[in-house]
């Protein structure tokens, strides 16, 4: 299991090419996300089996409101009935999910199913399964120092005592460690606002792969190749 040094403690996923997915096979863009959900499993099952102990997916970005309406939805509708058909299986798998972004700006109905995968998978203990809904790393940052600018007008905070840890501590990912290895699929190399703070010492890996085709042995070639990374943190 995650008992040596080159299995990722924290594997992050910016799940990307679903539409382009569709495209390619004739269909709708929202049948490219539908196909993704087999690719979300995959990872899971994977990630456990090796030993990975935090997996997070990129879900839906803050950006992802501007897209049309028609898709907005068809994601919303596919993220509930994913949370009703895949938390019994991911409870025998041991799975304990945690969402991280922002909780306000979804329907009572979506802010609920949230809450319920939380919840019923809340003992999960072999891997924590993070997904990013509604979420953008400059969001949390400026939340978090939002929160701790009301912290220090309170008198609960000096300025001074204001730290690295004091502000990860201020973050959606709060007691989670960083990402050791970052992964974003379809062969584009950017991060779009993703753990823009903690990805500071995480190795990267853009895989030309779409999305919905990311199998368990794509995942295990990932972890091939961050075998092979030499992480130095800064030192020699
Ligand atoms: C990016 O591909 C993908 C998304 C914005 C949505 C990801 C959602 C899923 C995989 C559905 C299931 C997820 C969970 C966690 C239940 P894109 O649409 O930007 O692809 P493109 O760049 O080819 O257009």
């Amino acid at each position: 299991m995650n008992n040596s040094k080159s299995t990722p403690t924290h594997v992050a996923i910016i799940m990307d090419g679903n539409g382009r997915w569709a495209q390619l096979h004739g269909k709708e863009r929202y049948e490219g996300h539908i196909a993704g959900v087999e690719a979300v499993r995959a990872s899971i099952k994977a990630a456990v089996r090796n030993g990975v102990k935090y997996l997070t997916l990129y879900a839906f970005s803050t950006e992802n409101w501007g897209r049309p309406d028609t898709e907005v939805s068809a994601l919303m509708e596919l993220f509930c009935k994913c949370v009703i058909g895949e938390t019994p299986d991911l409870v025998k798998q041991g799975v304990k999910v945690r969402i991280i972004g922002r909780r306000d700006r979804f329907s009572d109905k979506v802010a609920e199913h949230l809450n319920r995968i939380e919840q019923q998978t809340a003992e999960g203990d072999k891997l924590t399964l993070v997904l990013a809904f509604d979420y953008s790393s400059r969001d949390e940052i400026t939340t978090a120092v939002r929160h701790l600018a009301q912290s220090a007008a309170k008198g609960e905070l000096h300025a001074d005592d204001i730290d690295e840890r004091c502000v990860a501590n201020a973050l959606y990912t709060a007691g989670i460690p960083d990402p050791d290895f970052i992964v974003r699929t379809s062969g584009e190399c950017r991060l779009s606002n993703f753990l823009l703070w903690q990805a500071s010492y995480a190795e990267m890996y853009f895989p030309q792969v779409l999305w919905p085709d990311f199998t368990q042995e794509e995942f295990d070639k990932a972890l091939e190749e961050f075998a092979g990374r030499n992480r130095r943190y800064g030192k020699l």
